[in-house]
């Protein structure tokens, strides 16, 4: 192929681990002169990093992939997809894309398409990245899961999980702070049970906050059941780790939290959350939720609503029980209608809403550091190292820098602030 004509369009779907793995693609891809576009009709090749976790995605990477099937048969685009796919939609997705490859294959790409093997890595969470940002920087320290929630579809897609080697993790972010990132997270399916040697995931955080500059790490996601009391005290130390934890509920009812196969109870969370929030000064707490899992009765929900009343929650990503094939839940009658998951979302909402706002407004009259994100029509967009969102009248060119902002109102998950 010409070199002129050689155009790429990612479509990436899903959490930070497929955008991270869409990064790693890019690189690949310029590295052998191919150039980005945003346009389906211009590019003859186009990868999907699909997501699996409700079927609503999965079926959007269908809708779009029929679309591109006349140029495709005429020769003129190569359609390969990737990220996580369950194998009964392999199938039914297999008609629509020459090739299927897991996210573990991404490093033969260059084989793949152009026949060529330039890369000296086999392990793919390795590959060098092309960041989207020039501040913030995806760093995936792990991929997979043995967890095996009933509901979830990862194992299935992603595999067993595999830990990335410390050392390569800490090179990788030494380099990123010495060309100005501001921010690194550090993805895995269940950060807390990563192990390389002899690190575990609170000392290869002790190794991360020893690198100087003016930079903060981040961690998604957390398992409770893996949570410990030595990853509490490591946090507390502050310098670049931030006082914000993520950490998954799911349901605040015991026997659901079984059914989901989670091994942890409602009070063992509960517990986690009392400790950090001692030794971890201005911790905020956000979490995941699933509404009307299989079985859930009105009283099993009510516990749900309960302890989320009682914890807290600064923000909370709320999902509708989906069925997913494969998985151990599928064989449960998903009985919760359509409706009552509405009913039931929308009520967590409303609580996560008061006890945000009751949050958000401990932040009024207080000077807090933020890292700008965003600015649009006049108005920049940061979050405090606590990953509370701020707006405030500022130049397009703060982006991606730190600056210090006393905060003047607070609304339930925006902040408003002025330049300190
Ligand atoms: N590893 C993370 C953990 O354990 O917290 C979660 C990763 S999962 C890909 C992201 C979120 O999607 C889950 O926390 C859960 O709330 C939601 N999710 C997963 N499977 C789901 C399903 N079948 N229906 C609805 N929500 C689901
Ligand atoms: Fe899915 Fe559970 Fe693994 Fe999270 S821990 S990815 S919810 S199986
Ligand atoms: Fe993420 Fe979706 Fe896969 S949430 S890990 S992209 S199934």
């Amino acid at each position: 192929m010409k070199q002129s004509t050689k155009k790429f369009l990612l479509l990436v779907l899903g959490c930070q681990m497929n955008q991270a793995d869409a990064e790693r693609i890019e690189m690949i891809l310029l590295n052998l002169g191919w150039k980005k576009t945003d346009s389906e009709r211009e590019a003859n090749l186009i990868i999907a990093v699909a997501c699996s976790v409700r079927q609503s995605a999965i079926d959007r990477i269908y809708g779009k992939a029929r679309q591109w099937q006349t140029r495709r048969k005429a020769g003129h685009l190569q359609a390969i997809l990737t990220g996580c796919v369950l194998t009964k939609d392999k199938k039914k997705l297999g008609l629509q894309f020459d090739l299927i490859i897991t996210a573990k294959e991404i490093n033969q790409l260059p084989e793949i398409i152009e026949s060529q093997s330039v890369l000296t890595t086999t392990d793919y969470l390795c590959l060098p990245a092309h960041h989207e940002s020039t501040f913030t920087a995806y760093v995936p320290i792990s991929n997979g899961c043995n967890n095996f929630c009933s509901y979830c579809a990862v194992p299935y897609t992603r595999g067993r999980e595999v830990s990335r080697i410390a050392k390569s993790i800490i090179t990788e972010c030494q380099q990123l702070v010495a060309q100005g990132y501001k921010e690194i997270v550090l993805l895995g399916q269940n950060v807390n049970s990563y192990q390389s040697g002899r690190y575990n995931f609170p000392k290869l955080l002790t190794a991360l906050n020893k690198i100087e500059g003016e930079f903060w790490v981040r961690f998604l996601t957390s398992h409770p059941k893996d949570f410990s009391l030595d990853l509490i005290n490591v946090l507390a130390q502050g310098k670049h780790l931030t006082p914000y934890l993520h950490l998954a509920l799911q349901s605040g009812d015991n026997d659901i939290l079984k059914k989901m196969n989670r091994r942890y109870t409602a009070e063992h969370y509960q517990k986690i959350i009392t400790q950090a929030r001692k030794k971890i000064k201005n911790l905020t707490v956000s979490t995941d939720i699933i509404v009307g899992f299989p079985g859930e009765t009105k009283q099993q929900f009510e516990h749900t609503a309960e302890l989320m009343q009682m914890i807290g929650f600064d923000m909370a990503y709320l999902n509708r029980y989906s069925s997913r094939s494969g998985t151990a839940a599928s064989q449960l009658k998903d009985n919760v209608s359509k409706l009552e998951k509405k009913r039931r979302e929308e009520r967590l909402n409303k609580l996560l809403k008061e006890t945000a706002l009751a949050n958000s407004q401990k932040y009024l009259g207080q000077t807090e550091l933020l890292l700008v994100d965003g600015y649009k029509n006049g108005r920049c967009f940061g979050k405090t190292a606590s990953y509370k969102i701020v707006a405030f009248s500022g130049k397009k060119s703060l982006v991606g820098q730190f600056v210090k902002v006393k905060i003047i109102d607070a609304k339930s998950f925006v902040l408003s602030g002025k330049l300190a």
